[in-house]
């Protein structure tokens, strides 16, 4: 299976669906990833504060695929925005992964009562320099603090990893990204499975397209321009979540997914304006 990529707005690619990891730790987790990448996912989502870089490194490792074959996100947390913090921190956060350099590395939340993410962003842009990370970005960015960071330092983001699921669509964020050039990822795609399949007239495209909720949903990110990271364990379930580049949702369709927002199915009570996370 070989996953289409996007041109990120730096030059680089990145696969067009994702492994999320969260809750993925140990050895448990190590094998989950490995059999992610087995199965063919080219992108894998870690964070320092996941607590699991490690076993995702050797997962990668363990693979012997070519290392510019995978695309390895990870993330700044919130305790870290510091300058030197942040530099530090990159670094532990590539050794922990027992790899050279990192293919995107994401401020993890603006944390804008801590007032230190444009420090953090300055770190990223100068270790991008170094070559320690190929592509930098943010996520849960909200447009303030995207025209922030890009007045004080000049750099726009490549990616804003943001909630997107069809109750939070977030068509608004979209189209700010989009219009900076910022590629929009989407955590929580499947709003961790709590029940997709009754959405409003979700059993009748499972049936018309053949495809499982958690399959359309997929699908509806990816062609909203939305590179989805499911997180799943299951190696059934990380294969199925493969499968949806042999279909096509039609434009009514698309338009009916994102038509039921409900901003009280949040996954985290997570207003990147108040919500601190460190
Ligand atoms: N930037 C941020 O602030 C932020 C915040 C949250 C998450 N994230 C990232 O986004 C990733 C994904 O989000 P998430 O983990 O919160 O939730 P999610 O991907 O929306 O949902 C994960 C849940 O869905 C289940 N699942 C996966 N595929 C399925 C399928 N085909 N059928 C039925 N159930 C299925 C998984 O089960 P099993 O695992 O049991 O297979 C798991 O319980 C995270 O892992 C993390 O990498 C980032």
């Amino acid at each position: 299976m070989d996953v289409p990529t996007y041109e990120l707005n730096d030059g680089n690619l990145i696969p067009q669906i994702g492994l999320g990891t969260y809750s993925l730790n140990g050895y448990e987790g190590r094998d989950a990833v490995a059999n992610a990448i087995r199965a063919g996912y080219r992108l894998i989502d870690t964070a320092f504060n996941y607590e699991n870089e490690g076993a995702v490194g050797a997962a990668i490792r363990s693979i012997g695929i070519p290392r510019e074959q995978i695309f390895v996100t990870s993330k700044l947390p919130g305790r870290h925005h510091r300058y030197d913090l942040a530099v530090k921190s990159i670094e532990e956060s590539i050794a922990r992964l027992g790899l050279e350099y990192l293919d995107l590395h994401l401020i993890h939340w603006p944390n804008p009562k801590t007032g230190l993410y444009v420090e953090a962003w300055q770190a990223l842009i100068d270790c991008q320099k170094r070559g320690l990370i190929r592509s930098i970005g943010v996520s849960n960015f909200l447009p303030e603090h995207l025209e922030r960071i890009i007045s004080e330092t000049g750099v726009t983001p490549a990616v804003n990893q943001i909630q997107r699921h069809p109750y939070i669509p977030q068509d608004a964020q979209l189209q700010f990204d989009a219009g900076l050039g910022i590629r929009t990822e989407a955590w929580s795609p499947l709003y961790r499975a709590r029940g997709l399949e009754t959405l409003p007239g979700m059993a009748a495209l499972e049936e018309k397209y053949g495809k499982s909720a958690v399959q359309i949903v997929l699908r509806w990110h990816i062609q909203s321009g939305v590179i989805p990271i499911p997180k799943a364990a299951n190696p059934v379930r990380q294969q199925a979540n493969l499968h949806v580049f042999d279909f096509e949702l039609d434009a009514e369709d698309m338009a009916a997914l994102g038509a039921n927002p409900d901003p009280a199915k949040t996954v985290v009570e997570g207003n990147p304006n108040t919500h601190e996370e460190m």
